[in-house]
């Protein structure tokens, strides 16, 4: 693994962020890139980024391994869906949301659909707790979900169409409502 040059020049400008000394803060979006690049973080991407920042692969392995904004795995093609599995959300229907997942894409966390286009998981809450049940796909996040429009979201991701994250049921949106400013 190398990053391209673009990736590589964003790289460095990044570490220019942190006073001399203190490059290895910026392992975090370093990471983030080299999985946008890859599709996944593998552990030859990991060890670039940590021969960058001057770090032990050891250390950057912990901070990749910590969050699960990071995948150690290959995961679907198009999309890897983040299903919030805490309180709320499980109290509004985050086992009907899994349900879906596993009937759609794969009986199994991790697994890739058979088209591998499509894996999912379940993580720990998301912050948008008011908006329950929610995933995250990607940077998105698509709240107030329903099994069926789960299920059109998946299905829209499968042919290419790129569907409108927030609220499902369309409260809280994004636009200002009329004659608000
Ligand atoms: Fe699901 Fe907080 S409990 S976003």
């Amino acid at each position: 693994f190398a990053f391209t040059p673009a990736n590589r020049a964003w790289a460095e400008a990044q570490m220019t962020k942190y006073p001399e000394g203190r490059q290895a803060s910026a392992i975090i979006p370093l990471l983030f890139r080299a999985q946008e690049q890859e599709g996944w973080l593998t552990k030859p991407a990991i060890e670039h980024v940590a021969d960058m920042l001057g770090l032990p692969y050891i250390r950057a392995l912990e901070v990749a391994t910590f969050y699960f904004m990071f995948q150690l795995a290959p995961v679907g093609s198009v999309a890897h869906i983040q299903v919030c599995g805490t309180t709320s959300c499980m109290i509004c229907g985050a086992e009907d949301l899994i349900a879906v997942c596993k009937r759609k894409i794969a009986a199994e966390p991790f697994a890739l659909s058979a088209d591998g286009k499509f894996s999912w998981e379940e993580v720990e809450c998301l912050g948008a707790c008011a908006n329950a049940p929610m995933a995250q796909i990607g940077k998105d996040y698509f709240e107030d979900l329903t099994e069926e429009n789960l299920e059109t979201l998946i299905d829209a991701l499968a042919t290419g169409q790129a569907p409108r994250p927030g609220s499902q049921a369309g409260r809280f949106s994004s636009e200002p409502a009329a004659g608000l400013t």
